[in-house]
């Protein structure tokens, strides 16, 4: 959500931020703005609407070699050019972006306007910039130190100042800030893909740290101007990976890696001599895990979702009570910690907002908590107490596809290593992970057939609402099938479990509101088929997705989307990929922004 991007070096300052913001723009936003310094002279433009506005207004060539840029998506004062970013102060002495939300910053208006300062803008952040030019007699650092001790609310923050060029300081509060370490030149960002192109060495800034960086040095501190060493940490992510690669749009780029995708999450941690998982990251011994009793997973969105099946997962297969929960309710109810549950959070980004508070809470009562991310060094990874890496590479486009096969590898590993702890033997446990290494494969074959889901899609997207529905482990597979279209084609989507449409949901079946039931070859399927028969006495359309070989769903349902073979436990892998696409196609066909979907941003840093 939202994005800071700064640069001090020897290169014009511009061209730099512009590019940086560029890369940000998947963290969704509604306008940009860059200020730029020459010396003393500082150029602030800043637009409404998307980065190539931005790129338009600014006047080509413009000199200064140093800078900060932001893109804002709002939360304090209309979406508009004034109440874009950087913000400055009466005199335009200081430059500030800001990404999070100062929540007491009525208060600190009132004060200041009554102290003879005018404002500009009705954001909250403007008032950053006032206070560090009233705090300001010389230092800068120390201006910015004192106005954070003033701020309640969240911040990342890079800030310039006239009286001294070539330097920004930066300071992070709940909203992420990394420097880019180059050489003869500094950068600093919001996230590391808007410094790739530069460099691979970056420093993560934590809560309550600051940094002040010239071209050729940095320093980091905290507010009370103690000196912090930090450690250089590589950027394991490539250029390439941050690009389209021949695809439209990364949303059909992250769909098609997902073979890949899921075998990186293997890699390295199925071990056939032991017939188990090895996961390193998690920090516990095997004495430890057999002390587990109960496991919770936390977690947002698809993240949910992916968490909701590893809890399905775990139930089953490692015989372990297990369940998921939403983050965003995890915070504010009082958690009950005992000793013995393990907590899993779950987050692609690694920073948002609902599910890095809710782990905070769980931690100060005393949780152990771990953490399946993706991004590398992002918030929620470094403050767990464990945990392991996806590896799915940048997922750039806003609606998360290959984050949530990886998500759920990880589990499918886990709940193997903690089964065969207790009562899988080894053929069991050779026998799982035989099938397991044959998903990336099958999922290849469900790619291959996005043709039909695609020739399915186009007949279908003019509908208004859909349903979805699953039952067992492919309730949250439907739950996130329904989430992926509303989110990028906006049309209405449910996702039930199969059987509880009776219990309500049926009242919305016609003509006009199609389901998609998710169809496998288990002991469920029976029932399954009883709940598309209900729909279909009720004239509803049916599009199924179902198993090869299943050819008694022919003449009981209308469309037909085909999925390989496997044993039913992994059938969430290879259903949700159609889904996926369904949604892809159904978006481009009513012509959507796929990759930025209006009102959304990819890391929702904010509550
Ligand atoms: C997924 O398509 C969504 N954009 C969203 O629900 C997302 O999964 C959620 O915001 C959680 O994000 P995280 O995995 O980065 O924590
Ligand atoms: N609260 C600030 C604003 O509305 C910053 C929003 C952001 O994080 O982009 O301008």
């Amino acid at each position: 959500m939202c994005g800071i991007v700064g640069y001090c070096g020897p290169k014009p300052a511009s061209d730099i931020l512009l590019e940086g913001l560029k890369r940000l723009e998947y963290r969704g936003y509604d306008s940009a703005g860059i200020c730029v310094g020459k010396g003393e002279d500082f150029q602030i433009i800043k637009k409404k609407g998307k980065i190539k506005d931005l790129r338009e207004a600014v006047p080509v060539n413009l000199a200064g070699t140093f800078g900060i840029g932001h893109t804002r998506w709002a939360t304090h004062g209309e979406v508009n050019d004034v109440n874009s970013h950087p913000h400055t102060n009466d005199t335009g002495e200081v430059a500030v972006v800001h990404n999070g939300i100062i929540e007491n910053y009525n208060t600190l208006k009132n004060k200041l306007i009554s102290e003879g300062h005018k404002f500009q803008t009705d954001t909250d952040t403007e008032v950053i910039a006032h206070l560090i030019a009233k705090m300001y007699h010389g230092n800068l650092e120390q201006a910015v130190r004192e106005a954070l001790y003033l701020l309640k609310g969240t911040y990342g923050l890079a800030v310039m100042h006239k009286k001294e060029p070539g330097k920004i300081v930066g300071a992070r509060n709940g909203s992420p800030l990394v420097l880019g370490v180059g050489d003869g030149e500094m950068f600093l960002a919001s996230d590391v893909m808007a410094m790739m192109a530069h460099t691979k060495d970056a420093v993560y800034l934590e809560d309550g740290e600051l940094v002040s960086m010239t071209k050729d040095s940095y320093t980091m501190f905290d507010l009370d101007a103690r000196h912090i060493e930090k450690e250089v940490e590589k950027i394991t992510w490539e250029l390439e990976q941050l690009e389209k690669g021949g695809y439209r749009t990364f949303m059909e780029k992250e769909i098609n890696e997902q073979s890949q995708s899921i075998k990186r999450a293997f890699q390295g941690r199925l071990d056939l001599d032991g017939a188990t998982a090895h996961l390193g990251g998690l920090n516990m011994s095997a004495k430890q895990l057999l002390n587990v009793q109960r496991v919770e997973v936390v977690a947002a969105g698809t993240s949910y979702y992916a968490g909701m099946v590893g809890a399905y997962l775990l139930e089953r297969l490692a015989r372990i009570p297990a369940h998921a929960e939403l983050s965003s309710e995890v915070r504010y109810k009082n958690p009950i910690v005992e000793p013995s549950t393990l907590y899993f959070v779950v987050s692609q980004s690694g920073e948002t907002a609902d599910t890095l508070y809710a782990m905070r809470e769980l931690q100060r009562k005393g949780a152990t908590v771990l953490g399946v991310c993706n991004a590398v060094g992002a918030t929620i990874p470094r403050e767990s107490d464990g945990g392991v890496y996806i590896h799915s590479g940048p997922e750039i486009a806003v609606a998360s596809t290959k984050a949530f096969t990886s998500q759920i590898s990880v589990f499918y590993l886990f709940a193997l290593l903690i089964a065969r702890m207790r009562h899988f033997s080894f053929e069991e446990g050779y026998g799982f992970i035989r099938e397991l290494d044959r998903i990336p494969a099958l999922v290849g074959q469900v790619l291959q057939r996005a043709e039909k889901v695609k020739e399915i899609a186009l007949r279908y997207a003019h509908h208004q609402n859909f349903l979805f529905l699953g039952r067992g482990m492919l309730y949250p597979v439907a739950l996130e099938g329904a989430l992926k279209l509303k989110e990028i084609s906006y049309i209405h989507a449910e996702g039930y479990s199969a059987a509880e449409i009776k219990h309500g949901p049926i009242a919305l079946i016609n003509e006009e509101t199609p389901s998609v039931f998710l169809v496998p070859d288990d002991g469920l399927r029976d029932k399954v088929i009883t709940s598309i028969k209900e729909v279909k006495a009720r004239g509803g359309k049916v599009i199924a997705v179902a198993v090869d070989g299943d050819e008694e769903i022919n003449d009981i349902v209308d469309e037909i989307i085909r999925v390989p073979k496997t044993i039913d436990l992994f059938y969430p892998f290879l259903m949700v990929v159609p889904l996926q696409l369904f949604a892809f196609y159904a978006a481009e066909e009513l012509g959507r922004d796929v990759d930025q979907p209006r009102n959304l941003a990819k890391s929702v840093t904010v509550e």
